[in-house]
């Protein structure tokens, strides 16, 4: 199975070989994540490879199966509309329900609040895997060996910092989400 979707991704993505290093790279992070903290390596692998499945389908396309609810949730940040299509595609492609497979994929760009230990492994390993050119990506990928909750916290700091350093407002979610892990890691929420 995990064969079959590295040639459909490796496939979708042909034109775009930055991105496929990229979506190899979270997956090869995400796996040795996965396995540090002994998760399900396969869900986590399926979820890597589709992360950006739909990263280069146009706007039109990737809202073309959403939910009406999702696409004016997203309206105002539309770079969420390629994560909710690669969820689609998956189930599509593979017959995957699994929804904490698909909620990694859902939630990767930002995270969100309360995420299960596959949607913050995807979500880390996106920020660091080994092509991201900054160079805290090594140091990310070591803490993410001991402490997801932590590392989820850093990235997510990393991401709004990026958003406020291109002059844009960070979204609200977004911003929830680090709040809550800044809370998660003082100990307030369990
Ligand atoms: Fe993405
Ligand atoms: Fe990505």
């Amino acid at each position: 199975m995990i064969e079959d979707i590295k040639i459909k991704v490796s496939e979708k993505l042909k034109d775009h070989p930055k991105r496929l290093r990229h979506v190899f790279g979270v997956y090869e992070t995400a796996v040795k994540i996965a396995e540090a903290h002994h998760l399900d390596v396969l869900k986590v692998s399926m979820a890597a490879l589709y992360h950006d499945y739909a990263k280069y389908d146009t706007i039109e396309q990737q809202v073309s199966h959403l939910e009406i609810k999702i696409i004016k949730e997203f309206m105002e940040t539309p770079v969420i509309y390629h994560a909710f299509a690669g969820a689609i595609a998956l189930e599509h492609d593979f017959g995957i329900k699994d929804q904490d497979v698909l909620n990694a994929i859902r939630y990767h760009v930002w995270g969100r609040k309360n995420m299960s230990d596959t949607e913050k492994v995807i979500f880390i390993a996106d920020c660091c895997e080994p092509n991201r050119e900054f160079e805290d990506a090594k140091k990310i990928f070591q803490m993410a060996l001991v402490n997801l909750d932590q590392t989820v916290e850093y990235c997510m700091k990393i991401g709004i910092d990026h958003v406020i350093y291109q002059k844009f407002q960070p979204s609200r979610d977004q911003l929830e989400a680090y709040e809550y892990y800044m809370e998660v890691n003082r100990g307030e929420i369990k």
